[in-house]
């Protein structure tokens, strides 16, 4: 069986969360498709490197470095995730991910809208940019300002740019978390999935 459900938002709407719950639930794969762009973003960052060859040459030890968590390392990612060709490199190995036999989940910003336009379900899940700092500052601590403050330039940054810039799709539903426990929010997406399952 090949069944996609494509899950977009802003940073810390839940994407992640939501996204894992639904793949155990449902026994499908899940890809979280912003680590491919934090990996191009340390890489490029770390070695000096073109970051289209860094999305070219993109492999598995790449992707499993401990530091693609950081603060510092989402906004390397949004920053190449500008560029046309760092996408375009990243296209093949999310789309043939997305028809794998058996069930896929990708989360990002792009994947209903460009990566699986006829994803099976599509979510766009998101919440208020206070309540998104909130919760990425319980996870990494610092200065709560500071973290809305990037939180706030990452949206910007990644609503704005020409190529490929974060949206709802029109058939996409839309899930706002701000005022949702995860338990409840999981609880919807998983809704959505099974609704469309039969
Ligand atoms: O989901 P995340 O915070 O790990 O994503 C990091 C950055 O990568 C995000 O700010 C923009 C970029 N990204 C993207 O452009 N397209 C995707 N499908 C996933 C992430």
């Amino acid at each position: 069986m090949r069944f996609t459900v494509a899950i977009d938002g802003p940073a810390a709407a839940g994407k992640g969360t939501i996204s894992r719950a639904v793949a155990e639930r449902f026994g499908f794969a899940h890809l979280d498709t912003g680590a491919l762009y934090r990996a191009v973003g340390v890489k490029a960052q770390a070695g000096g490197l073109d970051p289209v060859a860094a999305a070219k040459g993109l492999c598995p030890e790449d992707l499993a470095r401990d530091d693609l968590r950081t603060l510092e390392a989402g906004q390397a990612a949004s920053i190449v995730a500008v560029i046309p060709d760092v996408r375009a490199a990243l296209v093949d190995f999310q789309r043939e991910f997305a028809r794998r036999e058996g069930g896929a989940v990708l989360d990002g910003r792009d994947i209903g809208t460009v990566i699986c336009p006829g994803a099976e379900v599509k979510l766009f899940v998101t919440a208020s940019p206070e309540v998104r700092a909130h919760r990425r500052w319980l996870e990494v601590g610092g200065e709560e300002a500071q973290v809305l403050a990037q939180v706030r330039e990452r949206d910007d940054r990644d609503m704005n740019r020409a190529d490929a810039p974060l949206r709802p799709a029109e058939d996409a539903l839309v899930l706002d978390t701000s005022d949702l426990s995860i338990e409840e929010a999981v609880a919807r997406a998983c809704e959505a999935v099974s609704q469309k399952l039969g």
